[in-house]
């Protein structure tokens, strides 16, 4: 069954949590739709998680139009949400113009960061399904820490979070925003919720793959870490160097030969320099 933004928001209504993991390549992509997550993600955590930079403001479209089609490709049930990145969304025309880019490279919707109305609602009334992002956004914040810390900028981001949704935003994720802020904001909105560091009451959670695997080197206070990928890696690379430079790889179990009468002319006629025919 294809996952739709109803499906998700009955999923709300009933009490049942919505699961999303954010999503880069094709291998992934297969396997996060088999494990059944409701949402999957072509975050633009890309650029700091894969492609190496220092910043998500340097992720272009031209790179998440890359990583979104190779996801396209894996997924068959999951909701197929895309980042859109730093500057795409500067006016409301701009937003429609690149949000219909990712349309036509296989998104189901489109994810902004920011309390940006205008565009959610420009781009809600031309039928494009559309997630907000409040709390950390990590493409305007340059400090990766709480925010909505206190009860005036708790007030605001709901304030923020109910414009979303009345500018026609059907889903939102809170980023590392108090439990407690989670909650409420939870209570408030008809839309869904999804928190990455949000505490426990928001309608649904999200991670970043790389973080739920252990594929990096630090340790956040909010996520699961459900296997140690890196350890994992390092420890194959090191087998690997050690076999081939030992002569264990390849082994017998590893290689083709020749059949035995071909192997008796190849010896024969080999000896031969000038020998092309067998
Ligand atoms: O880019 C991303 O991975 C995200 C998640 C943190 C929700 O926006």
């Amino acid at each position: 069954m294809k996952k739709t933004f109803e499906f998700l928001k009955r999923k709300k209504q009933r009490g049942q949590k919505i699961t999303m993991l954010t999503c880069y390549d094709y291998p992934t992509a297969v396997l996060e739709d088999n494990a059944g997550i409701d949402v999957i993600l072509v975050g633009d955590s890309v650029g700091t998680n894969v492609l190496g930079y220092e910043s998500e403001r340097q992720v272009t479209m031209d790179d998440m139009v890359h990583h979104l089609r190779a996801v396209r490709r894996g997924v068959s049930s999951a909701y197929l949400l895309v980042d859109m990145p730093y500057m795409s969304c500067e006016t409301p025309a701009m937003a429609l113009d690149n949000a219909r880019l990712m349309l036509s490279h296989g998104a189901d919707g489109v994810k902004l960061e920011g309390p940006k109305e205008d565009a959610v609602r420009h781009l809600a009334n031309q039928g494009v399904e559309v997630c907000g992002h409040l709390g950390l956004n990590p493409q305007l914040h340059d400090k990766k820490a709480l925010r909505a810390k206190t009860c005036a900028s708790a007030l605001e981001l709901v304030e923020s979070a109910l414009g979303l949704e009345r500018a026609g935003a059907g889903l939102i994720v809170f980023e590392l925003i108090p439990e407690e802020v989670g909650r409420l904001v939870t209570e408030k909105l008809t839309v869904p919720t999804i928190g990455i560091g949000a505490g426990r009451h928001t309608d649904g959670q999200v991670l970043i793959i790389n973080d739920l695997l252990g594929a990096n080197s630090f340790a956040l206070r909010h996520v699961a870490k459900y296997d140690d990928f890196n350890a994992r890696t390092a420890d194959a690379l090191r087998r690997y160097v050690d076999d081939v430079t030992a002569g264990r790889f390849p082994g017998e179990a590893n290689v083709r030969h020749l059949a035995p009468e071909e192997l008796r002319a190849l010896e024969t006629r080999g000896q031969d320099p000038h020998s092309t025919v067998c």
